[in-house]
């Protein structure tokens, strides 16, 4: 067992070692990975403080990175999405000591993210940039150990962008999310299945001709819109981008302001990285009954302050759902305290896209290493080669193959003078 821990109870251990088991079956590439980096041992006496969703996938992850040699923390990057099995049976087993516990409270959570910086780290792993805002607000003691890090999210990427661009990110970071074999799977089939998921154990509702609004029509919101359309639901997409917005109409879907949408949706779920996607105007303008949802990182999207304000009582009809009852009696019902749903009240993405998007995590922490001492304090995409080579395993591991190009195709790919 892990000397030091904070979770929620151990006894969970067994039952979490045997989600850990289903899910790495669906995991073929990090599978591979991991033989390899137990042969090869890439992270040889690396310390490393990951702030990730504690889940099955993630433990997998884990798994591989210890197998590569790497001495390593987790910590939990939202309060609401640990699966506290999981974490036990990472201390349990495989000695990983793990801060998380689902529902901490803010306090915690940030105790939490304290106790995994105290390992002193080589390299940080975020989802949502939590540990590098740390190490450079208040930890820069850690900064001469700190060869890199890396980030699996939209809005850590966006962040972190935003550091390197004001010069004060001190050390290089691989953005996860850039990778195409992340971004155009886990964000897309990845959020847009697992949230339908979410809407549904937290509430049992029919989708079927239900009117869904989809706030935004990037990665994310792009898969929730295709899986509710598919599960029957009408759609609505709302946008502030000009292109976006014309692919979702080009895409079939009805798209016109939120403030209109209010009023005719059923269900609406904000995916944009966004603050107050929802916000009073919004909740004045909505049905009896509506459920409004997130699935954006931060609990910002929707304004709960302003719903709080507005309301004159507020119920639990179900775990998952505060029902918030305005004064002229029309009830507003906000899933998981708009906190990513779909690892709120289900298990956050299925295994076969975590796959992909944690081949990326382990491949960039190898990346980092391997060009220490090379790299710039910005932020990097991992090379093409990779993402291809991630996509090549996925492709063999579904026993799919696919056509190589002849020599003459490549003279033909490279030639400007063959037409007509
Ligand atoms: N739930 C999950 O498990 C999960 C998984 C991956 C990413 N995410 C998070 O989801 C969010 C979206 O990620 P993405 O990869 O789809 O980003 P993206 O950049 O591809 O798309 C965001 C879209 O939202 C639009 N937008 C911004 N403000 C808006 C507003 N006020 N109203 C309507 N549309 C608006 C943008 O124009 C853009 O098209 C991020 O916060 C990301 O970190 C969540």
């Amino acid at each position: 067992m892990a000397k030091d821990f904070d979770i929620k109870d151990i006894k969970l251990a067994d039952e979490g070692m045997r989600r850990i088991a289903w899910a790495e079956q669906e995991m073929p590439v990090l599978r591979q990975l991991r033989e390899r980096f137990s042969k090869e041992r890439p992270l040889e006496g690396i310390k490393m403080s990951a702030c990730l969703h504690v889940t099955a996938e993630t433990a997998n992850l884990m798994r591989a990175l210890q197998a590569g040699g790497a001495d390593i923390v987790l910590a939990a990057s939202n309060p609401l999405s640990t699966q506290d099995d999981v974490a036990a049976a990472l201390v349990q087993y495989d000695e990983i000591p793990v801060y998380a516990i689902k529902g901490e409270d803010n306090a915690t959570y940030y105790n939490h993210l304290k106790a995994a910086l105290d390992h002193a780290p080589h390299i940080t792993m975020d989802d949502g940039a939590d540990l590098v805002s740390a190490v450079l607000k208040d930890r820069r003691e850690l900064l001469p150990n700190l060869i890199g890090s890396t980030e699996e999210t939209t809005t850590g990427v966006i962040r972190l962008r935003a550091m390197a661009n004001q010069g004060v990110l001190e050390f290089p970071v691989i953005a996860v999310n850039d990778s195409q074999t992340k971004h155009l799977f886990d964000n897309r089939y990845g959020t847009g299945q697992s949230t339908l998921d979410g809407i549904i154990r937290a509430t049992n509702v029919l989708i079927a001709g239900k009117t869904v609004v989809v706030a935004g029509y990037g990665w994310c919101s792009k898969g929730i819109a295709m899986r509710a359309h598919g599960l029957g639901a009408n759609i609505i997409v709302t946008e502030i981008d000009s292109i976006k917005a014309l692919e979702a109409a080009m895409d079939g879907f009805r798209v016109m302001p939120m403030v209109e949408a209010a009023r005719i949706g059923d269900i609406f779920i904000t995916a944009t990285g966004d603050i107050h996607v929802l916000d009073g105007e919004d909740f004045a303008a909505m049905k009896d009954g509506a459920i409004v949802c997130n699935s954006g990182h931060f609990n910002v999207e929707i304004d709960i302050p302003a719903l709080e304000k507005m309301a004159v009582e507020k119920k639990q009809p179900r775990e998952f759902i505060d029902q918030y009852v305005l004064a002229d009696g029309r009830r507003i019902n906000l899933l998981g305290e708009g906190r990513l749903i779909n690892l709120a009240s289900a298990e956050g993405h299925p295994s076969a896209v975590m796959d992909q998007s944690f081949a990326n995590q382990a491949l960039a922490s190898e990346y980092l290493l391997t060009n220490k001492g090379k790299l710039e304090n910005k932020v990097y995409a991992l090379p093409v080669e990779v993402d291809q080579e991630i996509a090549r395993l996925k492709l063999a591991a579904m026993g799919i193959s696919i056509d190589i190009l002849t020599e003459a195709q490549v003279t033909y790919l490279n030639s400007w003078e063959e037409g007509t």
